[in-house]
């Protein structure tokens, strides 16, 4: 076993989850003697008796921070991305140091976990945040916008009646979300349709297994350096130029491993 991998702890340089051995069990040093061989052979062949470490890194959003402007300004960025969702990932890690049974898992298995089926444990807002912002920048691009084409118009169409409507219920949602929350775009496995449903707080619509296309922040860092209170221009802002029909696409075709939509078929990107 090469022992390098410890090199890759570092919270700074991705998303995923990363996994290593504790360098501590020898001390860093150099085994040498027969009997010390021999335990570090048990050692390594043993997982109850290795120290795993994980980390999640902060992942950038997939633009730069004044790419949304004027839209999102990139002084929102720098706090919203650079500030909060920095918090919650550091924040995050510092939990997972003290909790042995949650190493090892996926972001979504974790969040699952820490959901603990509507009790959540104390890691599951910092866990969730860090998903539910990953998602909300990749949600939107620069040049965003307009109206989703072929495939995914179609089931909007079928399951909205039409895409003003649609718009139309993505608003209402987000201007009557009391508090901090979410407004998401989501297709529900077991109804095989799209529909859009609020979160209060980090709640993240994976627990209770819906597959998540489109994420709006309805929390007040997000929109109040650009628009003050005035969320509706906000909403609309959102709407109009900014959010990623292209992720949504992308996020749908991938769905379909796991929901089959029948008609309309959604092409291949
Ligand atoms: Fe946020």
């Amino acid at each position: 076993m090469s022992w390098s991998c410890c090199s890759n702890l570092c919270p700074s340089t991705s998303s995923f989850l990363t996994l290593g051995y504790d360098l501590k069990l020898f001390n860093g040093n150099k085994v040498s003697n027969p009997q010390a061989q021999r335990q570090k052979r048990k050692l390594s062949k043993s997982s109850k008796e290795t120290n795993i470490s994980a980390y999640y890194g902060l992942k950038s959003p997939p633009y730069k921070l004044d790419a949304l402007e004027p839209y999102m300004s990139q002084k929102t960025l720098e706090k919203h991305w650079g500030g909060h969702h920095r918090t919650y990932v550091e924040g995050l890690n510092k939990q997972l140091e003290r909790n042995d049974f949650l190493y090892g898992l996926t972001m979504d298995e974790l969040i699952k976990v820490t959901y603990n089926n509507g009790n959540p444990l104390p890691e599951f807002n910092n866990a969730a945040q860090v998903w539910n912002h990953d998602f909300f920048w990749e949600s939107m691009q620069p040049g965003g916008g307009h109206q989703p084409v072929l495939g995914l118009l179609q089931q909007i169409e079928k399951d909205f009646g039409s895409f003003t409507n649609f718009r139309e219920k993505f608003i209402e949602a987000a201007m009557t979300l009391f508090g901090s929350g979410w407004v998401w775009l989501v297709l529900q496995k077991e109804e095989k349709r799209l529909t859009i449903i609020k979160t209060s707080n980090a709640v993240n619509p994976i627990v209770w297994d819906n597959i998540p296309l489109i994420s709006l922040d309805m929390w007040e860092h997000s929109y109040y350096l650009d628009y003050r209170n005035d969320k509706s221009k906000y909403v609309n802002a959102f709407m109009n130029h900014l959010i990623s029909w292209d992720a949504a696409m992308v996020r749908i075709v991938r769905a379909q491993a796991f929901v089959n939509l029948g008609e309309p078929k959604i092409p291949v990107a």
